[in-house]
């Protein structure tokens, strides 16, 4: 677990669990818990932890949700952060509506 200096001065309010997860940078993560409880904001956290800590390129990441709505919520708040710790990423990341996680990362080169 390694959470880069400026998310933990930013963020000082991140709980253990919250802490926990933005700092997961070892593989897959399951995190379970109830509607408000920060899932969100943790998961857009831990994509600029990874970016941060140069663990992974913007172009690396997807993320993944279930209505376009959720889509849109996480798109925005994935560039506000991102702006605020001056990450370069697209501007505008693509919404894919209706695919498949593998056909996404062929279709953007991360797979083959
Ligand atoms: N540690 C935290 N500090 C400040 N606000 C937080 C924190 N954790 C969650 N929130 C806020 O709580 C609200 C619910 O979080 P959200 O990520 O949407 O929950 P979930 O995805 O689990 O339903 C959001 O407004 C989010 O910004
Ligand atoms: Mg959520």
């Amino acid at each position: 677990m390694r959470i880069a200096t400026e998310i933990l001065d930013k963020f000082p309010e991140l709980n253990e669990s919250q802490r926990e997860i933005v700092g997961h940078i070892e593989g897959p993560l399951l995190v379970v818990a109830g509607p408000g409880s920060g899932k969100t904001y943790c998961l857009v956290l831990r994509t600029l932890n990874l970016l941060l800590l140069k663990e992974a390129q913007p172009r690396q990441v997807v993320l993944c949700t279930f209505t376009e709505k959720a889509a849109l919520e996480m798109r925005h708040r994935r560039r506000i952060q991102a702006c605020e710790f001056h990450i370069k990423t697209p501007p505008e990341p693509k919404i894919c509506k209706e695919c498949d996680l593998r056909t996404l990362c062929r279709t953007e080169g991360i797979i083959q």
